[in-house]
């Protein structure tokens, strides 16, 4: 299938490790604009490094990557991310308002306080993930699928097109996980990509338009009918997966 979409995010023989041991090895993917991408693999799999190598959090060993044909350095802003739940501090004194405007401090010089397109724009994040109604609240008072579409708040607010999220969808209940569902299928629908580390294979076919298989190396990328295969599956999950048949006619719908 051929697309006009630009290419928004290319990775080249990304390789990373810590402490000399491989998380990523020779990982190539273009990702181009306008779609819903899940990035899926086990546990210590390398999807969160995945994420923070391209966000230029850690330092690849080889390989580069491009974010609208930039370096991740210059192409600051341009990305927005949207850290696992488990990675903030939730006892934080601060209020659900405060958390959007944070993704405006990029663009606001140290030297002056944000302006009223930056509350706007804050407010506006709020109203797209439906949280406009607890601006004032602490966001330790949250619950965990509110604290969610807060910090996806944050990104949005950031107004930037690319945006990463890693496992958003990790202890929500049913009712949450479709509200951020929700929220991610306006925001593709409003011209952003979205990168989605996720790790339900069950849902994975119904949610997202590409998945990116790892596990250290990458085994697949493309339609969910193409990578929810049973050999493919099978190699990376190993025995930890039973639910095959269900998941692949799933992929094949
Ligand atoms: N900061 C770190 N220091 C050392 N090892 C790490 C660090 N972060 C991740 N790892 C290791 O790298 C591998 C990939 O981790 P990660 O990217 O978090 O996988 P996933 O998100 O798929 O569960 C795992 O073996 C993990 O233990
Ligand atoms: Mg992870």
């Amino acid at each position: 299938m051929t697309t006009n979409r630009p290419t928004v995010i290319e990775v080249e023989h990304l390789t990373v490790s810590y402490q000399a041991k491989p998380a990523l090895l020779d990982v190539s993917v273009k990702i181009e604009s306008d779609q819903l991408i899940g990035v899926i693999g086990p546990n210590g799999a390398g999807k969160s490094t995945f994420i923070k190598a391209v966000l230029g959090f850690v330092k690849p060993d080889l390989g580069t990557v491009l974010i609208n044909g930039k370096s991740a350095q210059k192409a600051k802003g341009e990305v927005a991310y949207v850290p696992q739940r488990g990675a903030v501090d939730w006892d934080f004194p601060i209020t659900v308002k405060e958390v959007a405007l944070m993704g405006r401090y990029q663009k606001i010089p140290w030297y002056t306080s944000p302006k009223a397109a930056d509350y706007e724009a804050a407010f506006n994040a709020l109203e797209m993930v439906r949280m406009q109604d607890f601006a004032e609240r602490q966001i330790g008072e949250l619950s965990g699928g509110q604290q969610q579409r807060v910090f996806m708040a944050r990104a949005l607010a950031q107004g930037s097109d690319i945006l990463l999220l890693d496992e958003p969808f990790a202890g929500v209940d049913a009712a949450t996980e479709r509200a951020i569902l929700d929220v991610l299928e306006r925001a593709k629908n409003s011209g952003k990509t979205l990168v989605v580390v996720h790790h339900d294979l069950s849902t994975a076919a119904e949610y997202f338009d590409k998945l990116i298989l790892i596990k250290q190396r990458m085994y697949a990328y493309g339609t969910p009918s193409v990578v929810l295969n049973e050999d493919l599956l099978s190699k990376v999950y190993e025995g930890r997966l039973r639910i095959f048949s269900d998941i692949i006619k799933k992929g094949e719908a």
